[in-house]
């Protein structure tokens, strides 16, 4: 297998030593934007009970050795990996449709192996999460999980291949794609928020605590699904308000209460679906420090525009070169605004944002000149 460096870690506040100076309520970027806290954490060995599999009730995740994985990603070759983030690299390889064996490269289903290079706690941990949420939840806009392999330290995972890779891709790196149209930033929308209902209206409800760009892939129609549900979690039920973790998620996405207290609630997630409608209307980061320092926080940045409607259209992307709805783009803007609100009860669910949102696909909205 090759090697890779993370460019991303994710770093368990277990496996650092305690002289570190996390905090209860403090919390540290890692890496990237990654974040993490102690709080509330849970200490059991990976290798230990948590080596085992989890159940799912999808009987179509199918266990792959990892020799199978290695034939269908040819041997792990440099020139498979389509991508690498916090978790591993990740390669391209091919299998057949049926039996699920390796093929050639060009026939059969293409797949993304993602493999677990981390070691610790924390790595293992999302491994489990993401074959136990993906084993049990579908979703036209949820990436399919196909499969999996935990054979001694190799820990694998086996989605379908998505053609267009991250959203990030195309919104920040230009140089890499065309930039977006509005109709098709609209259709991601929609998508990504059908997704979050969906876990939102799960039994028990499911907190996906780790919205953004990156982690919304698209097909080559451009339908988003979201992918990583390594973080995710259980939502409070009963006459819970939330439910109580140790701060994990991404920086300028993560919700001012979430950070603060640790409380997760599926509003959380709206917040960061907020975030998300602000970098895809603008076309910048949520946190970028290659911004002079006034601009490196979107919503900092944002918030005089989004305060005053006469300037509101100042921050759509500029590549988009006017080739927007007006009627739409106002609509993007109130909802941002619903989205980010302080007070996290008065932030909309997110089946009321998908009833905002698919309008907004229409393609023929009564202002839109130049879509
Ligand atoms: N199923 C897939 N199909 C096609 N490309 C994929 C797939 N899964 C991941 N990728 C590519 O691999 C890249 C890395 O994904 P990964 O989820 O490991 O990291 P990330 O989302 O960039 O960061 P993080 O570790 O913080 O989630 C993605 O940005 C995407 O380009
Ligand atoms: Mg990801």
């Amino acid at each position: 297998m090759s090697v890779c460096m993370f460019p991303r870690p994710r770093v368990c506040s277990n496996c650092i030593p305690a002289s570190s100076s996390f905090h209860e309520g403090c919390f540290e970027p890692v890496g990237d934007n990654t974040m993490v806290t102690p709080e509330g954490f849970n200490h059991e060995h990976p290798h230990g009970s948590l080596a085992t599999v989890p159940s799912t009730s999808n009987n179509n995740v199918r266990s792959f050795s990892y020799n199978e994985l290695r034939t269908a990603t040819r041997n792990f070759r440099p020139d498979s990996v389509i991508g690498e983030g916090g978790f591993g690299c990740v390669y391209k390889g091919w299998i057949d449709e049926e039996t699920y064996k390796a093929t050639r490269p060009g026939t059969g289903l293409m797949i993304a192996v993602k493999t677990l290079n981390q070691e610790g706690l924390q790595g293992h941990r999302e491994w489990v999460a993401e074959v136990y949420y993906l084993g049990r939840l579908q979703h036209k806009n949820l990436v399919k999980l196909i499969g999996y392999c935990a054979e001694d330290h190799h820990r694998m995972l086996v989605y379908e291949f998505m053609a267009r890779g991250s959203l990030e891709n195309h919104l920040f790196r230009h140089h890499q794609s065309q930039p977006l149209s509005w109709a098709i930033r609209m259709k991601i929308c929609v998508g990504v928020a059908r997704a979050l209902a969906f876990l939102h209206e799960a039994e028990p409800p499911v907190i996906y605590r780790d919205l953004k760009a990156s982690n919304i892939l698209l097909d080559n129609d451009y339908n988003a699904k979201l992918s990583d549900l390594g973080l995710a979690k259980d939502g409070p039920t009963g006459d819970q308000t939330h439910v109580s973790t140790r701060v994990m998620g991404t920086y300028g996405y993560a919700a001012p209460e979430y950070m603060t207290t640790g409380h997760l609630t599926t509003k959380n997630d709206v917040y960061a679906f907020g975030i998300l409608l602000l970098e895809i209307l603008t076309g910048r980061r949520a946190i970028d420090y290659s911004q002079p320092s006034a601009e490196q926080n979107l919503l900092e940045w944002a918030i005089p525009y989004l305060m005053d409607k006469h300037k509101a259209y100042r921050i759509i992307d500029p590549q988009l070169e006017g080739r927007y709805s007006m009627k739409g783009a106002r609509r993007i803007i109130n909802l941002v605004c619903q989205c980010l609100v302080a007070e996290s009860k008065l932030r909309p669910e997110m089946k009321n944002v998908v009833e905002i949102l698919e309008p907004l696909q229409e393609k023929r909205l009564e202002d839109s000149t130049k879509l």
